[in-house]
């Protein structure tokens, strides 16, 4: 194992781009190898069996790419597969999973709406992540809401995000939890939308710490001073390549990657 290979990053398409920007703000000299399931998008609305094999399929693959660390940047799939991800390579396999603790320790935080695919909300990993927190947690399966944003359809964004808020009594909620990848590529649409002042918790800074942690220990950060390179790829059409590259570079401070637009 060396230094310098890439930590691979995987979502059913293009939403774990807001997870790579996150850990690439932290470990800005590590290389990072995208792989985006486009051709089996979306997983949130499958069954939790269906989702494994999925994901297993899709990072098996991606193991094969001499990666030193996986990073399972989808909660749909990190709640039907980490544990079985884990015993199967030899490399950390982190996963990405509702922040339900992070959003119950925010200061002045009493409900929260925990918005998320439907198979995420349904998993037995959701409901013990839930369960110490009661009824302070509020889910929203969200269907639907994740081919608008993979169709970047700002005004369907805007219409589903109106009708959804619509159902739930806001003065009730002091946070929001984007608990599917994708939402945070439109955090800015979601907080336009909801109406009201509100926290937003993805919980990916403390996830990039974490591994950034875990490499330390095993001393297999990259050299510090180089910027890492970015591969970006995908099971769907070439040109998802571009689409991928648009949300990587739509935030300030996040560098071309390495393959812009091609495919
Ligand atoms: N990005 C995935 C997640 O975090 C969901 C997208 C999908 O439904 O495929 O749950």
């Amino acid at each position: 194992m060396s230094k310098n290979q890439p930590i691979g990053v995987f979502d059913s398409g293009s939403g774990g781009i807001s997870v790579l920007r996150a850990f690439r703000h932290v470990m800005p000299q590590e290389h990072y190898f995208y792989f985006g399931d486009h051709k089996n998008l979306p997983y949130g609305e499958k069954s939790h069996e269906e989702i494994r094999t999925l994901t297993i399929s899709a990072c098996d693959a991606m193991a094969a790419q001499s990666l030193k660390a996986l990073v399972i940047a989808c909660n749909s799939a990190s709640t039907a597969a980490l544990d079985k991800l884990r015993s199967r390579y030899p490399i950390p396999v982190l996963g990405i999973e509702p922040p339900v603790a992070q959003a119950a320790e925010l200061p002045g935080t009493g409900s929260f709406l925990v918005m998320a695919t439907t198979a995420t909300l349904a998993s037995p990993r959701f409901q013990s992540l839930a369960s110490p927190f009661g009824d302070r947690v509020i889910p929203l399966p969200c269907p639907g809401l994740v081919e608008l944003i993979e169709a970047e359809d700002t005004a369907g964004q805007k219409e589903y995000l109106r009708h959804l808020f619509e159902a739930v009594c806001i003065e009730d909620v002091d946070a929001l939890v984007l608990a599917c990848t994708h939402f945070p590529l439109i955090k800015d649409t979601i907080t336009q939308a909801f109406q009201k002042p509100v926290s937003i918790i993805d919980g990916y800074k403390r996830a990039a710490e974490s591994l950034k942690a875990l490499l330390k220990i095993a001393r297999l950060i990259n050299e510090p001073g180089q910027t890492g390179q970015v591969s970006l790829t995908t099971s769907g059409d070439a040109e998802i390549v571009a689409r991928l590259t648009r949300f990587l570079l739509a935030r300030p401070g996040f560098i071309q990657p390495d393959n812009p637009g091609d495919g």
